[in-house]
């Protein structure tokens, strides 16, 4: 990193002093995570928010979507900055109010809405949150999409899990016992979710059709060819994955999981890591006694948590210093109201 702006951001921040709080995701880059008061994974940022009343400035070093659960999160006194608007998430992006508004009329005529719980991935907008809120469902992160998925299911008889269809699928065919044929998957871009009434009401998991486009890349080949590569690997991947990359794996777990697995690993031990290679090169980094390798040949950063880039942080934390707040990242009082519902309910799951 520029070693100016490393002192740069040195002196804003602790001109600043405890008025700042910086949270920094895993997958943000070395230059900026540096500068992170705590890192975690997006729950444990979520949970890091709430619990941080006294400090008046935020800078989340993550996407959009984590910067509005913050919002949503923190008090009327707080502000979040994002340092630059355009990281945002593909996959959030995937599930629009509008479509999924327009899903839940198609589950209405097909007469299972009243049945169905929504259970909505942290990555997604703050009005998709709001939807979950209103129709009395939780959110969920990678962390905790079982015990959100149980609860659903003693709300009711079916759940429709937004936007991530991996995650939603690997846990429940994973890790509770369903099977492929009880999931279904609705595409907002065709009539009808481009299923029919019958399949609707036969499924349990109904599936937005949303998937990462980092973890996407990963196939059942990366798998097979580590392996080949090197004999004995234990594959670790996030449960964003496909199926069939998640099944053919060893371990599956969010961010902070992969981080503590890595922590208890033996040494000499070797681990191919299917997540966003930002977090990777560290975890290879922070631990020279282990052979620690990215799953694919391909390099795999998540291009819009890069746009957090060591410039931007400077930009964010040397402006609060001359008083002025720039990308303040604000979720309207509505919408704040039901997404902070669905939030909570996250939050009190046992
Ligand atoms: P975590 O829930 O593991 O933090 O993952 C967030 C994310 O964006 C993964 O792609
Ligand atoms: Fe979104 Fe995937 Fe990037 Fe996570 S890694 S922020 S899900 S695009």
């Amino acid at each position: 990193a520029d070693p100016t702006l490393v002192a740069r951001a040195r002196a804003a921040k602790e001109k600043l002093g405890d008025s700042v709080f910086i949270l920094g995701h895993h997958y943000q880059r070395d230059e900026v995570i540096q500068f992170a008061d705590v890192t975690g994974d997006s729950f444990k940022l979520a949970r890091e928010a709430a619990a941080r009343p006294d400090a008046p400035y935020i800078v989340f070093c993550g996407v959009h979507f984590m910067a509005e659960s913050a919002d949503i999160l923190t008090n009327d006194g707080q502000q979040v900055i994002l340092p630059d608007l355009a990281a945002g998430c593909s996959m959030a992006d995937m599930a629009t109010y509008d479509q999924v508004e327009e899903c839940w009329d198609v589950l209405t005529d097909a007469g299972i809405a009243d049945v169905t719980v929504p259970v909505s991935y942290m990555n997604s907008s703050a009005d998709i949150k709001a939807f979950t809120g209103r129709h009395n469902g939780t959110i969920c992160t990678s962390s905790n999409a079982k015990r959100a998925l149980e609860w659903a299911f003693e709300q009711g008889e079916k759940v429709l899990f937004m936007p991530d269809q991996h995650l939603g699928r690997n846990t429940a065919v994973l890790e509770m016992g369903f099977s492929l044929d009880d999931c279904v998957v609705y595409n907002p871009h065709k009539p009808g979710g481009g299923v029919t009434p019958d399949q609707l009401r036969a499924a349990k998991m109904i599936l937005w059709r949303g998937h990462c486009s980092v973890h996407g890349r990963f196939g059942l080949d990366s798998v097979e060819d580590v392996r080949n590569r090197i004999p004995g690997v234990n594959v670790l991947v996030h449960p964003e994955c496909k199926h069939e990359v998640v099944t053919a794996a060893d371990y599956v777990g969010s961010t902070e999981y992969i981080i503590k697995a890595l922590d208890a690993a033996a040494p000499g031990s070797a681990w191919a890591i299917g997540t966003e290679l930002n977090l990777v090169r560290r975890l290879a980094n922070a631990h020279p006694d282990k052979q620690v390798v990215f799953l694919d040949k391909t390099v795999c950063f998540c291009s819009t948590m890069n746009r957090i880039d060591l410039p931007h942080l400077v930009w964010a934390l040397e402006s609060l210093v001359d008083g002025k707040v720039v990308n303040r990242i604000q979720v309207d009082p509505d919408t704040q109201k039901f997404a902070n519902q669905a939030l909570n309910q996250m939050l009190a799951l046992p």
